[in-house]
């Protein structure tokens, strides 16, 4: 809306401002279709749901950054070069230490990439073969940090990587000190799978537009770490299970999502800007969590889900989307809820990771315009003349 007085200035003639960038198409991309008419996400033409099921993260990051799924000595190559590369400095492992133990994981996650960076004598290196190697790298170190926090809190010792074990794998290990039964591992691997790559989402575009500045991969990184931290996108799956928490019984929990949206507050882990009708990622997480809550005698958690999402239906007709099952997946996996939004960004770096490499094959500055709504040629009032 233009002052009375002002004129239009030329740009805001010529564009028409879409808020929140709604339905706009600001890059090209190769690596993932989000389909929200035919509710499906497909990374680099093949459907979540067979990868899910039949692949591993490692694969999928490997279909991501080369755009085909490896042969097996390719793949054992990835795992084995990927697992090499969890290690972290003692530096690194002194700052995590000289943190506070109350500050937010994502907080903590978002300042350790920086620092990788800042004792990364090449951080400024953006030629392809860097960010590959860098990527790798980050994608490798991720699940090390998070672990290495999660049990400086505890108190207790961090767990050196077992370079057998796959990456989902690998992780649990770290978090809890024992390593994972089979559906434990795969119910990991598959949530790092259902979360590796969604188009132009929010972080994602933070990362391309770092990266289009021909900033460093862990400037485009921590970018994207910050906007993830956001509870209208990552930290909504923490938020969404602190409500099934708050619910706590099946009895309550229409009435509960009956008062929020009479307050006209947001219910976590619902509703997405192009999944009008189902998110595909909720649909696997539906599956996932049933059967993990089955399994370990916590039903309940699923039986306040399913109260939640049917409400949520008959009253606004909004879907659930990734972080809602998700969350109960996280939780019985033994994810502190506070940790929830990191494992979400261990799984994405994959994505960040790619589009960074995406735009730097054709790099533009990404360098959109606001429409100004502000006064024109108004007065300069010196001070002693200002009321
Ligand atoms: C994800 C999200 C930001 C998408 O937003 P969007 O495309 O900008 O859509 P809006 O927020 O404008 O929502 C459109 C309408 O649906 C309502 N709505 C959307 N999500 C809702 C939710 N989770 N709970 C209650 N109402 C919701 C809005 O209040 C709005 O209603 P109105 O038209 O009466 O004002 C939004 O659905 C949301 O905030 N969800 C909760 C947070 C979340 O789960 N984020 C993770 C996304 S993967």
């Amino acid at each position: 809306m233009l002052e009375s007085g002002s004129v239009p200035t030329p740009h805001a003639e010529a564009h028409k401002f879409s808020k929140g960038l709604e339905g706009v198409v600001a890059a090209e991309t190769a690596l993932s279709l989000v389909d929200g008419e035919r509710s499906r996400l497909l990374y680099r033409g093949i459907s979540i749901h067979e990868l899910a099921v039949n692949s591993t993260y490692e694969e999928t990051v490997f279909l991501l950054w080369n755009g085909r799924l490896p042969r097996s000595t390719e793949l054992s190559t990835f795992q084995k070069d990927l697992a090499a590369k969890r290690t972290i400095s003692k530096e690194i492992i002194q700052f995590l230490k000289s943190l506070p133990k109350s500050a937010h994981p994502m907080a903590v996650l978002r300042s350790a990439i920086s620092l990788l960076g800042a004792y990364d004598p090449e951080e400024r290196k953006i030629d392809p073969d860097s960010i590959r190697d860098k990527a790798f790298s980050l994608i490798a170190k991720f699940p090390t940090l998070i672990a290495a926090f999660k049990r400086i809190r505890e108190g207790a010792e961090s767990i050196e990587s077992d370079p057998q074990l796959s990456q989902a794998a690998d992780f649990l290990y770290r978090m809890h000190g024992k390593k994972p039964e089979m559906e434990m591992e795969r119910a990991m691997d598959a949530y790092l799978i259902l979360l590796a790559d969604h188009g132009l989402n929010a972080s994602t575009f933070s990362a391309r537009v770092t990266a289009s500045t021909e900033a460093d991969i862990y400037s485009a990184v921590t970018s994207a770490i910050g906007t993830l931290k956001g509870d209208l996108h990552g930290s909504a799956n923490q938020r969404a299970m602190e409500m099934i928490l708050d619910i706590g019984t099946p009895e309550k929990a229409e009435k509960y999502v009956k008062d929020l949206l009479a307050h006209k507050k947001k219910v976590m882990g619902f509703g997405h800007r192009i999944y009008k009708k189902e998110d595909p990622r909720a649909t696997a997480f539906r599956g996932i969590a049933a059967k993990l809550c089955e399994r370990s005698g916590e039903k309940k958690w699923m039986e306040i889900s399913n109260i939640i999402e049917k409400t949520m239906w008959r009253e606004k007709e909004i879907p659930c989307n990734v972080d809602f099952f998700s969350a109960s997946v996280l939780y019985i996996l033994g994810i502190p809820v506070d940790f929830f939004t990191t494992v979400f960004a261990a799984s994405r770096v994959a994505g960040w990771t790619a589009h960074v490499m995406e735009q730097r094959l054709a790099n533009k500055l990404i360098r959109p315009q606001a429409e100004y709504t502000g006064p024109l040629e108004e007065l300069y009032i010196p001070m002693e003349k200002r009321k």
